[in-house]
């Protein structure tokens, strides 16, 4: 038996069946699954942490990592409102675990090699499950923050990406990865690049898969705030608070109308704008008798 067959606990099967963790299917994930597979969830009222938490390899993330990204994000529980992707140890995350390059792969998880020997449309639906880990995380019911320190790379870099907002230390270290190693970044993270930085940055940081350091990062939007790194940790409260200063729906028609703003005309814009806020007028003051 080789070691890409031998199944280790949580992880058998992630890269050969649909997203999720095994036996927790329903409601929300096992905590000592999701320590095998390197990954914390604490939920503390309306804020949520995903913490990832491997720090002997970095963070480095595997299938079996963006199937339990997934499986959160269908059974977050309702209250939440801020979810905070966070990183155990010295680095953010090193982005893809690199024994999926080799041929032995990951136990349990197989390889890249072994992907290969599925046909296209079984690689992409594995694909689309693994990318559902990180689209969750634009919902307009909540927002989400990166709270970054240290090597986000690869699939690092897309998971910050992935956050509606990043807060990061002024150690951090951006780097898009994927097509030094002859791959393409996957995992949801070229549009938002692309939105943020341009078009002409974008292709330049992802071409010649530099780093990008917290300062620089800053000054291209690909930030909010920087941050020593022994603040992070308070400074990604205090957003977090901050943004659970206002009305819960409003909030989510709020951030629905911004997300669609760029695909839209003025026009088109200016009545999203009127439909949300009949909506908001009816739910807040339907029942209200006149004066
Ligand atoms: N996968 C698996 N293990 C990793 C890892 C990774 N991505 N990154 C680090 N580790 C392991 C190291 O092998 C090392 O293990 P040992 O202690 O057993 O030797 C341990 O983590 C600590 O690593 P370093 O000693 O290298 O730590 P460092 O702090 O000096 O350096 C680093 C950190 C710069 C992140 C460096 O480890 C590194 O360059 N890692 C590889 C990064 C990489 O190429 N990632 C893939 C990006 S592409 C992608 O993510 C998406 C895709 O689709 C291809």
């Amino acid at each position: 038996t080789s070691a890409s067959e031998e199944a280790e606990p949580g992880t058998h099967g992630a890269l050969t069946r649909a997203g999720g963790v095994r036996g927790e299917a329903e409601g929300a994930p096992d905590s000592e699954q999701l320590a095998e597979i390197g990954l914390r969830f604490e939920v503390d009222g309306e804020i949520a942490t995903i913490t990832l938490d491997r720090p002997e390899r970095r963070n480095a993330q595997t299938f079996a990592t963006w199937s339990a990204l997934a499986q959160i994000g269908t059974t977050l529980p309702e209250q939440v409102r801020v979810v905070v992707v966070r990183g155990e140890g010295p680095s953010f995350s090193a982005g893809i675990d690199v024994r999926l390059f080799t041929p032995e792969g990951v136990s349990g998880q197989g390889s890249f090699a072994s992907a290969a020997a599925l046909d296209g449309g079984t690689i992409d639906q594995r694909i689309r499950e693994f990318q559902e880990g990180f689209l969750w995380l634009r919902r307009p019911d909540i927002v989400s923050i990166a709270a970054v320190h240290g090597h986000a790379i690869g699939a690092g870099f897309q998971l910050a990406l992935a956050c509606d907002l990043r807060v990061i230390a002024d150690d951090t270290k951006f780097c898009m990865k994927e097509p030094a190693l002859g791959l393409v970044p996957d995992l949801t993270g070229t549009k938002p690049l692309v939105d943020l930085v341009g078009l002409s940055r974008a292709v330049e940081i992802c071409l010649s898969a530099r780093v990008v350091e917290a300062g620089e990062a800053l000054r291209l939007g690909l930030a909010e705030r920087v941050v020593p790194g022994d603040e992070l940790q308070a400074a990604t409260k205090e957003l977090a608070t901050s943004l659970l200063a206002t009305d819960r729906d409003a909030a989510a028609a709020t951030k629905r109308l911004l997300q669609g703003a760029s695909g839209r005309t003025l026009e088109e814009q200016a009545a999203a704008e009127r439909a949300e806020q009949r909506a908001r007028i009816k739910a807040l003051f339907g029942g209200v008798r006149q004066a």
